[in-house]
């Protein structure tokens, strides 16, 4: 094959720059010593920064991939004798009524077509109908198809009603054109491997001073994924349980380098230059997207695969041309597929796609 690296063009985890890569090796760190204490307070101060929300929101880390972060946000967010209403028009959505369910807490969907952004007067109708919510839960980029919610508008219809508007961020944040800061978010998940191009491993919450005193209030549904313990423990630079200590150098040094680099703007312009690039070779090669243009996020395609092609075809195909890309999921898998353009990606490797896609369509047919 080639003499260069493999490109993941899946979804998270994302590829990761060498000078990301080589933090994993800053060495060994008992996390009770100063040294993590001092890494968890810089990342903890940085994260909020990084996505707009410094000053406004307090961050709160996990070890663990997005789903934690997803996990401890819905079970800290919502009182005992409370529900909460969930968003749901994809696999993200899904998870979170999964979520709810294991935990025994009431929910209410609102529901729409995966390829549908959520309507904020659907929520609102919600709130009406079952006004003792705790919170409204909503996934900001729906990666199962690459759609964007309207989560600013829907932050208003719940600002409104005066429950906590919790959004699963883990593939918009750093990513996507909407400034957190405009949106009434109190809990924003996200987590280090996707937009921020840290290594997979770490998640993190960033949490309202609402939040914050709801965090407080509600009782322990889960020993690991109490939000609780970790404020108490991260506000004086602890961590409840053994972190990811090399994940965390390398979120450290992802941040450094996405704030050099000219932070939120500087990304998202990045992301949104990527998706014209890539978005034009699949027009040139008839390959159809299944999302309509204006509700597209900055890096996940859903495509239609082309006549008989199947993904397991295209995907080796690719992947021996240096590629690797992602099956659809759900009611998505037999005959879509996904490319995304997260992470470290040279901008000749995306150029030459074109020609790799091209290439192995063909081969693909036989
Ligand atoms: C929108 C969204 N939420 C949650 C997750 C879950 O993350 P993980 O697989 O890291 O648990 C993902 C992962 O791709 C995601 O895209």
């Amino acid at each position: 094959m080639m003499d260069e690296e493999l490109i993941l063009l899946n979804p998270g985890p994302a590829c990761t720059s060498k000078r990301v890569k080589d933090a994993l090796l800053r060495g060994d760190l008992c996390h009770r010593e100063p040294e993590f204490t001092e890494l968890l307070f810089r990342i903890r101060e940085a994260l909020p920064r990084s996505l707009n929300l410094g000053g406004t929101h307090e961050a709160l880390l996990v070890t663990g991939s997005g789903t934690a972060a997803m996990e401890m946000a819905v079970i800290s967010s919502v009182r005992p004798d409370r529900g909460v209403i969930i968003v749901n028009n994809g696999v993200y959505g899904d998870r979170m009524i999964r979520i709810a369910k294991a935990h025994g807490i009431p929910f209410h969907e609102v529901r729409s077509e995966w390829t549908v952004p959520a309507d904020p007067g659907a929520v609102e109708a919600a709130l009406a109908e079952y006004p003792h919510v705790d919170a409204v839960v909503c996934v900001h980029h729906e990666t199962t198809t690459g759609l964007i919610n309207p989560v600013k508008e829907i932050g208003e219809v719940v600002a409104a009603h005066g429950a906590l508007f919790v959004i699963d961020a883990i593939s918009g944040t750093a990513i996507e054109d909407q400034d957190l800061s405009e949106v009434k978010a109190d809990v924003v998940c996200g987590t280090a491997n996707k937009g921020l191009h840290g290594q997979p491993g770490m998640s993190f919450i960033l949490c309202s001073e609402r939040s914050i005193e709801r965090i407080q209030e509600v009782p322990e549904r889960s020993l690991y994924l109490n939000a609780a313990s970790y404020l108490k423990g991260q506000r004086k630079g602890d961590v409840p349980f053994t972190p990811a200590v090399q994940v965390c150098y390398a979120l450290d040094e992802a941040i450094k380098e996405y704030e050099e680099a000219g932070g939120f703007a500087a990304r998202t312009k990045l992301y949104r230059e990527r998706a014209a690039l890539v978005r034009g070779q699949f027009e040139r090669l008839g390959l159809r997207i299944l999302v309509d243009e204006q509700f597209r996020s900055n890096t996940v395609t859903m495509l239609h695969l082309p006549e008989s092609v199947t993904y397991e075809s295209l995907h080796d195909e690719l992947k021996k041309r240096g590629y690797v890309i992602y099956a659809g999921q759900g009611q998505l898998s037999r005959d879509f597929f996904r490319i995304c353009t997260m992470g470290e990606i040279p901008w000749h490797r995306l150029e030459q796609l074109e020609d790799a896609l091209r290439e192995s369509i063909e081969a693909a047919r036989g």
